[in-house]
């Protein structure tokens, strides 16, 4: 899939002629209602008329909290220079070419608020990567006002509307800062220029928080995302922004669309820090603290690639308003890190899709990977997609669906290792994240206490009782099945099994 393959994928046809009501029937009228009589009462049976209503009233999905005004387009990344010794990614290996989408926003203000109110800006890109869609889900600043997020609503709430007036208060924003004194570095920057960038063009983008980047060595390294504008710097002073507010609250939305419009197409550069894995100890600074950045002098930039945004949305609610963004959406070779932020927001944005748009949010167009997804889960509201009727629908099975990379196939009892997918391991203080079998203890098997069970509680006619039930419960099984229940009843006890076969022989 290319990125124009993205930007389309959900698109309707072109049509022309006579308009249709949902279900395909042929619209009457798009004018005049159904009345009894030519003045008379509208009647409900102008089916038409009622879905027309009815669907009106849907149009909206409730909108983000936070970073609800905002605007994307759509592009690709070009990976220019080898970073292969520190991540083994697929999408930054040399000269791949992969699509993104990239939505910009402000923090604080509603949907129709004005672009230009100081705040900070979001900056989240979206990798559509072979190995799943990869997101970064950062800010126009390095840093951020805390650093665990267990403060976060409180700090957004001191920054939206207050409960009694739905008016803002400055009060609230300055009581929340100067009580959370952490936040001193990012208020600097956001009472500073990067609290007005002019145009979401000319301004920098920030991963912020300290990732893990894992080479094909399985070696770790910690990495700093920065975005750099090709286009330039450029900031409204605090006098222009609240003029621009006034006269077009959406003067950066305009200014993106009608650049990529007229083939002018904004560029950033990808540049990293890398800080290797042991160094995070030592560093004068706690490289998880995301009110901190590193010193450049100590990491400096490493060239990666760039990325160009040249499509524009082919439709605003499909696949900007819908477009959602997880730093959970991560891939191989790229992982989170101890930063008790990054953690928090792990669970918060799935979380908040799920609310916001529904469950089956990642079926839509704009949200799917670009290769076909093999999952268990199933149904839920709006399920579009479905299984092909000959798969299971659970795990472990007889059949060929497949499971995680480190289970055996076979049983549940297997996919012990690593927290592969997490990556923050080793940790030197000595918990690693795992995945441990359940403690055993000198006599836990799965079968002895059963077969106990079945020896020495049951009496003959209990036992007869469970090969009946066993066997009546059996009828339907495919042969490779009976074998399984064989073999089963066979570890709980050899008699059992014996009359197991016994019986359902018969019963078959
Ligand atoms: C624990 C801390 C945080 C929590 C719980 C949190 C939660 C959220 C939530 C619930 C949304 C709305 C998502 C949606 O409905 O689509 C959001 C949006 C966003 N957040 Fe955070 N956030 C946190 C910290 C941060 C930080 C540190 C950054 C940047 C470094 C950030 C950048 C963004 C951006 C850019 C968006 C808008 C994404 C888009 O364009 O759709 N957030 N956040």
């Amino acid at each position: 899939m290319n990125t124009n393959d993205i930007v389309t994928n959900g698109m309707g046809p072109e049509l022309t002629g006579t308009t249709h009501q949902h279900g395909g029937r042929p619209v009457a009228s798009e004018n005049v209602s159904i009345t009894a009589g030519p003045q008379g009462a509208t009647v409900l049976n102008d089916i038409h008329l009622v879905e027309k209503l009815a669907h009106f009233n849907r149009e909206r999905v409730p909108e983000r909290n936070p970073h609800a005004k905002g605007h994307g387009a759509f592009g690709e990344l070009h990976i220019t220079h080898d970073v292969s010794a520190y991540t083994k990614a697929q999408l930054f290996q040399p000269n791949t070419v992969t699509p993104v989408a990239v939505r910009f926003s402000t923090v604080a203000g509603e949907q129709g608020s004005p672009d230009t109110w100081r705040d900070v800006h979001g900056f989240a890109v979206r990798f559509y990567t072979e190995e799943g869609n990869f997101d970064i889900v950062g800010n126009n600043t390095p840093t951020f006002f805390l650093r665990d997020g267990m403060k976060f609503p409180d700090f957004i709430h001191s920054q939206k509307r207050m409960g009694p007036t739905g008016l803002r208060s400055a009060d609230a924003q300055w009581d929340f800062w100067t009580r959370t004194p952490e936040s001193a570095h990012q208020v600097t920057y956001l009472m500073g220029d990067r609290g007005t960038p002019k145009t979401s063009r000319h301004q920098d983008g920030f991963g912020s928080h300290t990732f893990q980047w894992l080479n094909a060595k399985g070696e770790a390294f910690w990495v700093k995302y920065h975005f750099k504008t090709r286009q330039g710097w450029d900031c409204f002073t605090d006098e222009e922004a609240q003029e621009m507010a006034g006269k077009n609250a959406d003067y950066q939305r305009e200014d993106l669309f009608n650049a990529i419009e007229r083939g002018d197409y904004p560029i950033w550069d990808v540049k990293v820090q890398i800080m290797p894995f042991a160094e995070a100890e030592t560093y004068r600074y706690n490289p998880f603290d995301l009110t901190k950045t590193w010193s450049h002098k100590d990491y400096p930039l490493i060239d990666v690639g760039y990325f160009v945004l040249n499509r524009n949305p082919v439709n605003y609610f499909a696949q900007i308003e819908q477009l959602a963004f997880d730093p959970a959406n991560l891939v191989p070779g790229v992982g989170l890190s101890p930063d008790r932020m990054l953690m928090a927001r792990a669970f918060a944005y799935a979380d908040a899709h799920r609310y916001r748009i529904g469950p089956n949010y990642r079926q839509l167009p704009v949200n799917q990977p670009v290769h076909p997804v093999n999952t268990y889960a199933h149904q839920g509201p709006m399920a579009y997609q479905f299984n092909p009727a000959s798969a299971p629908v659970y795990t472990p099975n007889r059949f060929d669906k497949g499971a995680g990379y480190l289970d055996d196939g076979v049983s549940s009892n297997s996919g012990y290792g690593a927290a592969d997918e997490l990556f923050i391991n080793p940790d030197p203080h000595g918990t690693d994240l795992g995945r441990a079998p359940y403690v055993a203890h000198p006599e836990d098997d799965d079968f002895g206490q059963a077969g106990i069970l079945y020896r020495e509680v049951m009496d003959d006619g209990a036992k007869d009782r469970l090969a009946h039930n066993i066997t009546n419960a059996m009828v339907g099984v495919s042969p490779e099945t009976e074998q399984r229940c064989y073999w089963y009843w066979d570890q709980v006890d050899p008699q059992l099994g014996a009359e197991v076969r016994k019986r359902f022989a018969a019963k078959k």
